[in-house]
């Protein structure tokens, strides 16, 4: 699982669960029909045994829960405690041994890929396409960060004179459910790389995704002779106790990817604690990508589709919004691709290899709902959303057009299928109105022009930033991930790359005053 096998696994999973036809070819004629590609997986003999697999394993008993659950204060007190007990051990290993557990974690992820996919679909409706590349990053983030362990000895590249590094005692991270394994599990490897305990709290929605990867990573601390508590998951209610945990006096760190909502409540409850909050939060996007006449529209909408409506746009990193510029907003030929692409994904359940669109971890509520089922003035719709089950979780994505500067729309993260178009008269304010929203999390260009290329990379305010590329799915080592503005609450090193390990502890001076 190289990244560039990570990448390879990803387009084959992507082609296998036909996201192909969102990618119209550029020809004089219309693109071809649709269907004819899904018709061609439905028929396929070849995959009676993979569609089998996928319908067992979505309709699959689900993990048993063995984490406790905190009922008190005191409990969360123990809890801290073990963790900094075991933690002084962990810290006095030598640096090969730490990294050596990690590379070992990630052996130990990929003989679970199965079953960690299995109960992504189980538990979140992700399907196969989707947290099979997921799985991949886990590995991926095992393997980076034992990496950089080293680095954090004295002598190494981020070792400044004189200074020593000491870890955090213990982490606290808290995952969001729309990446059950490779999230929860990048904070508990950076953790580990630094030399501090975890604890854990998995998101509600997904609790055994999270205890079958950490499980995976305590096989190979035993393999060591680490205590298995080194990483503890627990669980807890949303009030009094999950509060007492995030603010605890001894966690001296938290990891939460989630909403600004929930970050800015995070950093609340640790305000006035000794020392700070010490969150590292990577929150909301309002993501949006850049066509410009001089795109290869092709490509541009195939990479559109893909951002927008992977995971049913339920992605911090999802695009939500394309500004057309100058000529690109007004091409025929261009909005009916994209009205096709959109038109042709499939929606189902994840035991439906032809789907790429899966169901939402939940009916939608609140703006996912106003989004779904309301225009703004100046709005249309190109492609109506549309509920296709009484469960309320199957949603045929939609798209807008008409978005308006300055609009809810435009301004707010909606985490769900729904792609609105802008238009701009220039590239400057094309830029602008990318940049005119409070986060700035993941943004894209397609531009064939170079000089586009560089302006656009020079004045866009985000943490991630695709040029011709799909704008999720970043990939750990290349592209690291994080956000910006408010995207980011905390120092801001970005996931899956440099210092991010680092921010798990700090650099104290060493030795005798000069
Ligand atoms: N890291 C995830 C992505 O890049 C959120 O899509």
């Amino acid at each position: 699982i190289g990244t560039d096998d990570q990448e390879a696994r990803f387009r084959e999973s992507v082609h296998l669960a036909g996201e192909v036809t969102a990618q119209p070819r550029r020809t004089t004629e219309r693109a071809p029909a649709p269907e004819a590609f899904t018709n061609a997986i439905d028929s396929d003999p070849a995959l009676e045994e993979v569609r089998a697999w996928a319908a067992e394993a979505v309709g699959a008993a689900p993990a048993r829960l063995t984490s406790p659950v905190l009922t008190s204060t005191a409990d969360v007190d123990g809890v801290v405690r073990l963790a900094r007990d075991l933690q002084r051990e962990w810290a006095e290993r030598p640096a090969h041994e730490r990294a050596a557990v990690l590379r070992r974690a990630a052996d130990e992820l990929e003989a679970r890929r199965t079953v960690l996919i299995t109960q992504a679909a189980h538990e979140g409706g992700k399907t196969v396409a989707q947290s099979d590349p997921e799985v991949s990053e886990a590995i991926d983030f095992a393997r980076y960060y034992a990496d950089r362990v080293a680095e954090l000895e004295p002598g190494a590249s981020l070792h400044t004179d004189g200074a020593r590094f000491t870890p955090a005692p213990c982490v606290l991270v808290a995952p969001p459910w729309n990446f059950p394994v490779a999230i929860p599990i990048g904070g508990v490897l950076a953790a580990l790389a630094a030399g501090s305990a975890v604890i854990i709290k998995p998101a509600p929605q997904v609790p055994g995704c999270t205890e079958i990867a950490v499980e995976a990573v305590r096989a190979a601390l035993e393999a060591s002779g680490v205590p298995r508590q080194l990483v503890q998951v627990v669980r807890t209610d949303e009030g009094e106790v999950g509060q007492a945990l995030v603010a605890h006096a001894d966690i001296d760190r938290v990891i939460l990817t989630g909403a600004a909502e929930t970050g800015d409540l995070f950093i609340s409850f640790r305000h006035g604690r000794r020392g700070g909050p010490g969150v590292l939060a990577e929150t909301s996007g309002k993501n949006s990508l850049i066509i410009t006449p001089a795109a290869d529209f092709d490509l541009a909408v195939g990479d559109l589709v893909t951002s927008a409506f992977g995971h049913a746009g339920q992605k911090c990193s999802a695009a939500s919004l394309a500004i057309l510029v100058g000529s690109a907003g007004r091409s025929e030929r261009l909005l009916r691709q994209l009205v096709d692409a959109v038109r042709s994904l499939r929606v189902g359940w994840p035991d439906d290899l032809g789907a790429t669109v899966g169901p939402l971890i939940e009916p939608p509520q609140d703006k996912l709902e106003m989004a779904l089922t309301s225009l703004e003035p100046g709005e249309r719709w190109l492609v109506e959303p549309r509920q296709l089950d009484d469960s309320g979780r199957l949603w045929s994505p939609g798209l807008k057009d008409g978005v308006r500067p300055g609009s809810w729309f435009h301004r707010t993260e909606v985490f769900g299928p729904v792609l609105g178009i802008m238009r701009a008269a220039t590239f400057e304010e094309a830029i602008a109105l990318q940049n005119a929203t409070a986060f700035g999390l993941t943004a894209g260009l397609h531009s064939l022009d170079s000089q586009e290329m560089a302006i656009w990379a020079d004045r866009t305010e985000a943490g991630n930033l695709y040029i011709n590329r799909h704008i999720t799915g970043a990939i750990v080592r290349r592209q690291s991930f994080g956000g910006w503005k408010a995207s980011n609450m905390g120092p801001g090193a970005k996931a899956g790359g440099p210092n991010y390990v680092a921010q798990l502890g700090d650099f104290e001076p060493d030795g005798l005053p000069a």
